[in-house]
């Protein structure tokens, strides 16, 4: 009886929402969000507002009884209407858990900056449109992923889940996966709004830069996300900008981000980055996340009670709800209700995160050829990393639990920001499935000397370096830890056929550089990543990753040698001076002279490719550039011709930017002929008085580069003529 009863109340409430204005497809998402605010009163508006943490916060709240267990966070919906709740999860890698003893398992794609070093943008949709459906089947309508903070401090803990230093790169990489995620009907979030580029003091911290610089970095990469991807949230950061929090910065969410940018979309804070209810919400703040983190439920009956009595107008408060509701139409939340429990077909998705670590991985040196390895090999000696059994996660909110469970568990910390956990993908079993007839012998490491012994005589060592870094963590310095730099030279000095294998976050130093007959940079790979790992070092995969950050020789290259802030005092206010404003990576390398380590853009193939045939035209200052690319080795493989453009006389932040690049697949002896539109914002220089992109009249050399020092680039010089453009670029 009970259960006739419920469902015929379904039944009826289902024909009730059908019914409903707002639920009519062949309205626009605005409409419908319109006509749903009508007809809500002010306390279901306020429901809309106020994020609760999807889990218990230590022993002062329980998590709200609705959230799904150990999520991110939870916004109640309005059923009367047929307007459904919000349910969030974590982040760019896949489904995360917030810390419990019983965590979802979920496909990891590889790190993000990884994705980004595919420089492959089919690649970065598909890792979204896989980990988006992984977020629907486990009942999540919101997935707080695109993370886009330039990587201008190579020791921040958070560097894995962004995309590198360059905003077009970035910009571009991170766009594609915001699509893939929101072609799941479900909302997606691109953070942390802005300049939240290192993790030491992020609670305090004030990052100062101007805004002419800031939107020609930091902020350019915020909008070609907005612009190719149209994210339903962006969630701003911790930090402040210029004396002010970002989460009540009129200047970050009115007038650049909705204004200048023209975003549709709603702001929710991150987890504690609210401060206020007044300045936040005239600052253009539209919702509060997770408010337990926050010193008061600024955006409960603290806002009601400041809209009643005037310091926050209705009209305020009905935009905040309204952003909310309409990203629910536009995205599809509202017409494709989720549920937990859909089917995950993992043997798919893993094969999904496999293609995106495989087209990852960058060669960054291979002396006399030593890779690939031969699958008749006799001996090959593992070393390090727990390469017997997995491979590296980086740590904090990000963090997918892996199906099958942590391959190395009780490493410390074992609490926030870890656990640490490796993938139990083990590169030694793909590997010895390549080569069958091999002795393959795993030592640990621990022990240089041992570690030695076991390498000298065998016909090739494979060394795995690794550092694991964590969401609230910054690494202490470049240098990979725990004494593998004396590991990795004593193993190169017993063994001269020693390869290197890289399991990091981001770049680190290479003291032994010289000594390592090869170098993989296989980042944090994933679910698949072992497999990956071996098949690029067997040849299965030709390697085409390509560094999407420069790493440098030297902490004293860094535009701040030293990190801002002091990890063991987190309280205490500081100030991180961007004095490089723009010049981020790459362009502050060229601007100084430095010679980094190994270039942005950088990435060796097991074939060579040549360029010819450069030819570049304008029209109406638009900039095209044409070139024939051509596999001239023995092997199939991918390369990435990327163009750079310098100006012979205007003025920019440094020497040269990324103006282009294409990812393109060759058989041996085969050609291509490639075509680059170039942006024309990266032409010209942002005028902060006139909000325009300003491009001088005058010479332009065009580079068709294999990195950003390539010397041996091919070039042309083109005239463009004066141009001014709107902040679109228009
Ligand atoms: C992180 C965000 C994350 C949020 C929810 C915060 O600590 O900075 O990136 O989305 O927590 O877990």
């Amino acid at each position: 009886m009970k259960l006739k009863l419920a469902i015929a109340l379904a039944l009826a409430a289902m024909s009730a929402q059908a019914a409903e204005p707002w639920m009519d497809k062949s309205l626009s998402a605005d409409q419908r969000a319109e006509l749903a605010l009508k007809a809500m009163t002010q306390q279901e508006k306020l429901r809309y507002v106020l994020g609760h943490f999807g889990s218990d916060f230590g022993n002062k709240t329980k998590k709200h009884p609705a959230a799904l267990p150990s999520s991110a966070g939870y916004i109640e919906g309005v059923p009367r209407l047929g307007l459904p709740a919000l349910f969030e999860t974590d982040a760019g890698l896949g489904v995360a858990t917030q810390a419990t003893k019983t965590p979802r398992e979920r496909t990891s794609l590889p790190s993000g900056l990884a994705t980004a070093a595919t420089w492959n943008r089919e690649l970065a949709y598909q890792g979204g449109a896989m980990i988006g459906a992984e977020a629907r089947a486990s009942g999540f309508n919101v997935m707080l992923a695109g993370g886009v903070n330039l990587l201008r401090e190579p020791r921040n803990g958070r560097n894995f889940e962004y995309a590198g230093e360059d905003p077009l790169l970035a910009g571009t990489m991170v766009a594609q996966q915001v699509k893939g995620i929101q072609s799941n009907h479900i909302i997606a979030t691109t953070k942390h709004y802005a300049v939240n580029d290192q993790e030491t003091g992020r609670f305090v911290l004030d990052s100062r830069i101007d805004d002419a610089s800031n939107r020609m970095s930091d902020l350019l990469a915020f909008q070609f996300v907005m612009e190719q991807s149209d994210p339903g949230s962006v969630m701003c950061s911790y930090n402040r900008l210029n004396g002010v929090y970002a989460c009540e910065s009129d200047y970050l969410l009115n007038q650049v981000l909705k204004k200048d940018l023209g975003y549709k979309g709603y702001v929710m804070t991150d987890w504690g980055a609210t401060h206020s209810t007044v300045e936040s919400a005239n600052a253009g703040l539209d919702q509060q996340s997770g408010w337990e983190f926050d010193k008061s439920q600024y955006f409960g009956g603290a806002l009601e009670e400041a809209v009643a009595n005037g310091h926050v107008s209705q009209a305020r408060l009905d935009n905040m709800v309204f952003r909310v509701l309409r990203a629910m139409f536009d995205k599809g939340v509202a017409d494709n209700p989720v549920a937990e429990g859909g089917a995950i077909d993992f043997n798919a998705h893993k094969l999904v995160s496999r293609a995106d670590a495989e087209e990852s991985m960058v060669l960054l040196k291979n002396a006399g050829k030593v890779l690939p390895l031969k699958s008749n090999a006799k001996k090959i000696v593992i070393i390090g990393a727990h390469a017997d059994v997995g491979v590296l996660a980086g740590g904090g909110s990000s963090l997918v639990y892996p199906v099958g469970g942590n391959a190395v568990p009780g490493i410390e910390p074992t609490v926030w920001p870890g656990p640490v956990v490796y993938h139990p993908s083990s590169p030694m079993k793909a590997i010895q499935a390549r080569a069958p007839g091999a002795q393959v012998v795993y030592n640990d490491g621990k022990d240089p000397a041992a570690a030695a012994q076991a390498a000298a005589g065998a016909e090739v060592v494979l060394v795995f370096g690794q550092q694991w870094v964590g969401e609230s963590l910054d690494a202490v310095s470049l240098a990979l830890p725990d004494n593998q730099d004396a590991l990795i030279a004593s193993v190169a000095k017993a063994n001269p056929n020693t390869v290197v294998v890289l399991e990091t976050s981001g770049p680190v130093l290479m003291p032994w550089v010289d000594q390592a007959a090869a170098i993989v940079q296989a980042w944090y790979p994933g679910t698949a990543g072992g497999e990956a790992i071996a098949r690029v070092l067997f040849g299965e995969v030709n390697p085409s990753g390509h560094l999407p950050a420069t790493f440098p020789a030297a902490e004293s290259q860094l535009p701040r040698p030293k990190l801002d802030g002091d990890p063991k005092n987190e309280a205490v206010r500081f100030t991180v001076n961007y004095h490089e404003g723009a010049a981020v990576g790459y362009k502050w390398f060229d601007l100084k002279g430095l010679k980094p380590l190994f270039p942005f853009g950088h990435g060796l193939s097991y074939t060579q490719f040549t360029y010819s045939g450069l030819v570049a035209s304008q029209k109406d200052g638009k900039l095209s550039v044409s070139f024939k690319i051509t596999n001239t080795g023995a092997v199939k493989g991918k390369d990435v011709p990327q163009l750079y453009v310098a100006p012979l006389n205007a003025k920019w932040e440094a020497p040269k930017r990324l103006a282009g690049w294409d990812k393109v697949e060759l058989a041996p002896g085969e050609s291509k002929e490639v075509s680059v539109t170039v942006d024309p914002r990266l032409l010209g220089v942002y005028d902060s008085r006139s909000k325009t992109w300003r491009i001088a009249k005058g010479g332009y050399k065009v580079l068709l580069a294999q990195d950003a020092s390539d010397v041996k680039a091919a070039s042309i010089t083109i005239q463009l003529p004066q141009r001014t453009l709107n902040v679109a670029g228009k």
